[in-house]
């Protein structure tokens, strides 16, 4: 089967924005805006709303493919290698319920499990990040990503570097994370710092994004799902990024692999993910 890509595309986009028109239009509460997955794992009403304005959309152009998105996504449902849309309608649920405007839509097609479409939108900035697998990646759809090609990276002390917390407060993974955290924000024993600075911005998708443009230089994460990376992994690899596993030694995760590293592109990449892992402390489950 050939598929149009860039008609399909194209199509996304338009559902990107009119999510966008529902997740703007929303007045979120942090109190009574729905119901919890956990104390700190949001869900709004304004995330089911969206997602199921998406689906439908996507079903009714597309009936054969796959549709896997957050809000309705039952433990045991899997991946296959058929066309699948895979969406998180509000990702940065937190941000958004508190109106901090690092929130985004993201709308992913993988086909036989690789990242091939990747659409994302922050409607509350307008930022649009587009990327076709093989076709490069786009803001807006006019400037291409990196927004300024041809830095090399110089180690992971000159490193602006994402992490986050995510929802879960206790365990061996929080345990793994928090004291990877505190290992990268201090001093090394050499002197110097061990990366110029460590963030924590609340959305997975704009964080890969983020890296996509070179803002960022490194993203870290154990815990997210296929719905937060899926999208942002085909903008970050078409603007020359690279995604390997937050756990160190694996260079070709899964996009429903849980963990992940993303580096910009630029000479160096790799030996920053090698400096990186070497600060890992311990392995994530
Ligand atoms: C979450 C955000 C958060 C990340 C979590 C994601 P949600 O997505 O991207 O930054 O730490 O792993 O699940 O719940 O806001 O859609």
């Amino acid at each position: 089967e050939d598929l149009n890509l860039k008609e399909i595309h194209d199509f996304m986009i338009s559902i990107a924005h009119k999510a966008g028109e529902m997740i703007t239009a929303a007045h979120p509460t942090t109190g009574a805006a729905g119901s919890k997955k956990n104390s700190v794992d949001l869900v709004t009403e304004t995330d089911r709303a969206v997602e199921a304005l998406v689906s439908t959309s996507l079903r009714e152009k597309y009936p054969t493919f796959s549709f896997m998105g957050e809000e309705t996504y039952k433990p045991g449902d899997t991946l296959t290698p058929a066309p699948t849309f895979i969406c998180d309608p509000i990702d940065g649920t937190t941000n958004f319920v508190h109106r901090y405007p690092y929130v985004s839509i993201s709308l992913g097609l993988a086909i036989n499990l690789i990242p091939t479409i990747g659409i994302v939108y922050n409607p509350f900035t307008k930022e649009l990040y587009t990327a076709i697998k093989g076709q490069g990646a786009y803001l807006d759809q006019t400037t291409r990503l990196p927004l300024a090609p041809g830095r090399p990276l110089e180690g992971l002390s000159s490193c602006q570097v994402a992490v986050e917390w995510g929802s879960d407060r206790s365990g061996n993974d929080f345990a793994v994370k928090s004291q990877t955290f505190s290992k990268l924000a201090a001093t090394k024993e050499s002197g110097g710092a061990m990366v110029h600075s460590l963030r924590s911005f609340g959305s997975a998708a704009l964080n890969l994004c983020g890296v996509a443009a070179g803002g960022l230089d490194v993203y870290w994460e154990a815990g997210c799902w296929a719905w937060d990376v899926c999208a942002g992994w085909v903008i970050l690899q078409e603007a020359g990024g690279i995604i390997v596993d937050a756990n160190p030694g694996n260079w070709e995760p899964r996009v429903d692999g849980r963990r992940y590293m993303a580096v910009r592109g630029g000479d160096g990449q790799r030996q920053v993910v090698e400096e990186f892992w070497s600060h890992v402390q311990g392995n994530f489950e």
